[in-house]
Parts: structure tokens; C-alpha cells; sequence
């Protein structure tokens, strides 16, 4: 037997990032919002855990333990007592290190894939607390949509009265991946620097009523990002990127996460095409993806029995 899924894509529409915790976490409020961009991940009986990478974007993605789709195998194996015997082949469409979750999606949909190719019927909330352990953007991939993250992410709530209509996103993608601690570390360094009082993170208020009100212009007036600072210390050239965006008409732009792909928000599909291309040829950036939000959690594609 194997199981195909798919699982998103994230960026994130507002990441306020509070103090850095005993545990080496920062406390964060942000809100998620799954993209239409995803990894397909399918996975078979196997006799030993393994991992194998179809790369459709740049970037190298480790296949031996530190890959997290296998630590995936892995804690289910241990959580339901069963052999962690799958392989598993990963189409790999979101640019890696990116601020983008493509390892947290991959193994949010090894946990799903799992639990169906062993027939281990845990429901979401169990798989939800492994994900949890597994990495902090883990329970979101699982879930999708557009959820409010509190702790270190893993606390979700969805956002109530979520834009019906899709927000129509590009990205600019690079080839060289920040690192993420590495970010949250120079955010860490700048605030010592100024002496910043650190407040407790919030979602704001703006963004809510932004997204309540489903307004494109409104979302992106109100996007907000703690990391931005830190990743254009690391990654200067971001500066070009974003202002490149938002000189081709994108009506917000934000860098995703930890960087180093920005988002643009485009006012409407038509609209997106056009920034997609004025990005690509600006030169500023390695590759230009188009997506649409909210997009599903993990989902099953395929049951096969061989
Ligand atoms: O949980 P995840 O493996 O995605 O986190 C990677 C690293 O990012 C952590 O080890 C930590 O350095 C940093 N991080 C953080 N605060 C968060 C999430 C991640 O400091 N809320």
C-alpha cells in the first residue's frame, strides 16, 4: 500500500516575537496562512525508515536523520508503538530554509501519511501534539487555513471570519536559505543593542479587523513582521527585493517569516501574473512563485494497495 498527501505552504500575515524564553524559544503571536504551494509526499511499507527528494526547486534538503520528515516516522513509530517501517518520497515544491515551513509541512504530511499507511487511527488532535514536538510551524501545516499562533507557534485558534475570497500571493524565492535560529538570534542581538524593552507578543488588532473585513488593501497595510529587521541585517539585498515588489505594484510586501522569500500581495489573480513577471525580470530574486491563501492543511490525495 502507499499514501499520497499534500501538505502547505506558510507565510505569515502578522509575527510579533516576544522575549526569548529558558527553553532557547522565543514567545511569538502570529497569525498563519496556508498557501496553495505545496510538497506531495507519499510513503510505502518499508523495512528501514528512509527518505528520498524529487527537487523541484533549488536548495538541498539533508536525507539521512536530520531530515524531519524521517524524525516524523520516527515519533509516530514511538507514539503508537508501531514499527517505523515507511519510506518516503518527498516532491519538493517549497523552496527550503525560505521562511516558507517546507520541512514543518513535510512532516506534517509524513504524520498524516503514516497514520494512514499503519492504519494507526490517531485522530488530529494526537497527531497535532506530535507535530508540536516536532517543530514549531508542524501543527499549523497540519491544519491550514488562516489560525492565530501563540507559545512558540504550536498553539493554534483559528481566525474567525477568515476572507472568503483567496488573497493571491507571489513570492521571491531565493536559493540560499537563512537559518532560523540564526534570525531570531540577530533580532535577540538588535534589541540589546537599542535596549529594547521586549513586550509580550499580540496579534494586532489592525490585522484582525483587516481580515475580518476581507480587504486586500486593508490585510496588506496591516502586515506586520518582529523578523523583518533581523533578516534584512542578515540578508541586506532583501531591501531591493521588497522595494522591487512593491515598485511593480504589489499592494503589501513582507519578508516570510525568517526569511529569506518575500510575499507580495496582489490586488487580484490578473494582478498577480503581472507582478510575477515584473519580479522575475527585475533580477532580484531566484525564482517567482505564484500561490493563493487560505489553502488546505495536509490532505489526503491517494490511497494505493499495491
Ligand atoms: O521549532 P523549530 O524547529 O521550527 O525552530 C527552529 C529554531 O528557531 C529554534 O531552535 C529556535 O532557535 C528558533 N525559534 C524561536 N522561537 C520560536 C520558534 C523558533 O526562537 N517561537
Amino acid at each position: 500500500m502507499s499514501v499520497t498527501v499534500t501538505a502547505p505552504a506558510k507565510v505569515n500575515l502578522g509575527l510579533s516575537v516576544g522575549p526569548l524564553r529558558p527553553d532557547g524559544y522565543h514567545e511569538i503571536a502570529t497569525v498563519f496562512h496556508a498557501l496553495s504551494l505545496h510538497d506531495t509526499i507519499t510513503v510505502d511499507h518499508a523495512s528501514e525508515p528512509s527518505v528520498t527528494m524529487d527537487m523541484r526547486v533549488l536548495g538541498v534538503v539533508p536525507q539521512d536523520a536530520d531530515n524531519i520528515a524521517l524524525s516524523a516516522v520516527n515519533a509516530l513509530a514511538v507514539r503508537t508503538g508501531h514499527q517505523p517501517h515507511a519510506s518516503v518520497h518527498i516532491v519538493k515544491r517549497i523552496p527550503v530554509a525560505a521562511g516558507l515551513a517546507g520541512g514543518s509541512a513535510d512532516a506534517a504530511g509524513v504524520l498524516v501519511a503514516c497514520n494512514e499507511l499503519w492504519q494507526t487511527g490517531l485522530p488530529l488532535a494526537e497527531l497535532a501534539d506530535i507535530a508540536a514536538g516536532l517543530g514549531s510551524d508542524v501543527a499549523f501545516a497540519l491544519q491550514g487555513g488562516t489560525m492565530v499562533g501563540t507559545g512558540r507557534g504550536e498553539r493554534l485558534a483559528p481566525v474567525l471570519a477568515a476572507p472568503s475570497a483567496p488573497l493571491h500571493w507571489v513570492i521571491a524565492a531565493s536559493g540560499a536559505g537563512l537559518s532560523t535560529p540564526a534570525v531570531y538570534r540577530a533580532l535577540d542581538e538588535m534589541r540589546d543593542e537599542t535596549g529594547q524593552h521586549v513586550e509580550e507578543p499580540a496579534v494586532s488588532m489592525e490585522l484582525m479587523l483587516a481580515l475580518r473585513a476581507g480587504d486586500v488593501r486593508q490585510i496588506a497595510a496591516a502586515l506586520t513582521n518582529d523578523l523583518q529587521p533581523a533578516a534584512l541585517r542578515l540578508r541586506p539585498a532583501l531591501a531591493r527585493t521588497l522595494q522591487a515588489g512593491l515598485d511593480a505594484g504589489a499592494v503589501g510586501a513582507i519578508v516570510s517569516g525568517s526569511g529569506p522569500s518575500c510575499a507580495f500581495l496582489a490586488a487580484d489573480a490578473e494582478h498577480s501574473v503581472d507582478l510575477a513577471v515584473e519580479l522575475s525580470s527585475a533580477g532580484v530574486c531566484d525564482t517567482v512563485l505564484r500561490a493563493t491563501g487560505p489553502a488546505h492543511g495536509v490532505q489526503v490525495q491517494s490511497v494505493q494497495s499495491l
